[in-house]
């Protein structure tokens, strides 16, 4: 169940992190090298977030349909999640960031999930970046777990339970799908998509994506607002 997001005016930004192995591939490396310098890119973005007015940072680190990889990949995340949480936690604390992971748990090494309580509890009291890190994580599942647990059920109780919309959801590595991440909150995102893979994704691009969200004109379902001139417009 979801407590305390960073409320403010700030924006939820959610990644797709794609475009590792590819990465790696392209250079003649193993895909486990992509995924390392894919945790690279990782921090930069996390750094980057809070100067362009993220408040909420949503990133899919590892999906429920991953488990499919090759064992030695699968095994090479998991060790790339558990030295990340161990290394970053005293740079969360000391930088406002909370980091909290969503999905399951009990498919994980008991060595992580014990990593993944002292990160989300040393970190509790981040106030400038929420961090949300999805770890064997599926939106369908995620729904699904939700409405078992929540009474009485209702749109705004289920959103509750699962956590804030997205504003903007991002993809790298030139597809264009969402992959069971975030598919309730995501009901009103503008997405922008990347070419770049992420391992050579950086704070640049962060800031040209948020332009981006920035310049477009969310309306909800309802009509733009109609200012003096348009209105005008339209009576002539
Ligand atoms: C997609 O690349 C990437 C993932 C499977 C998840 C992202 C993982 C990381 C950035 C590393 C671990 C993260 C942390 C925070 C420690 P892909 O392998 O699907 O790339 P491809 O589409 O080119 O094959």
């Amino acid at each position: 169940m979801h407590s305390n997001f960073v409320q403010q005016s700030t924006l939820h930004a959610a990644i797709i992190m794609d475009g590792n192995g590819r990465w790696a591939l392209a250079r003649g490396l193993p895909r486990a090298a992509g995924h390392r310098a894919g945790v690279e890119t990782v921090s930069r973005i996390v750094e980057a977030a809070p100067e362009l007015g993220i408040g909420v940072l949503t990133l899919f680190a590892f999906s429920s349909d991953n488990w499919r990889r090759p064992s030695p990949e699968v095994d090479a995340l998991m060790a790339l999640l558990w030295v990340y949480l161990a290394k970053e936690t005293p740079r969360c604390v000391e930088n406002g960031i909370r980091m909290e992971i969503i999905g399951r748990r009990d498919r994980l090494e008991e060595s992580l999930r014990r990593a993944i309580q002292r990160t989300e509890a040393a970190t509790a009291h981040g106030r400038r970046l929420h961090l949300r890190m999805a770890i064997d994580y599926s939106a369908r599942a995620a729904i699904l777990a939700a409405a078992q647990e929540t009474t009485p059920l209702s749109r705004e109780s289920l959103s509750g339970a699962l956590g804030p919309p997205v504003d903007l959801l991002i993809r790298t590595g030139g597809e264009q799908r969402l992959s069971d991440f975030l598919l309730w909150e995501c009901a009103y995102a503008e997405f922008v998509f990347s070419r770049r893979m992420w391992p050579e994704y950086g704070a640049d691009d962060l800031a040209w994506a948020v332009r981006e969200f920035r310049g477009r004109q969310r309306r909800f379902g309802a009509v733009p607002q109609p200012t003096a001139k348009s209105h005008d417009a339209w009576l002539e």
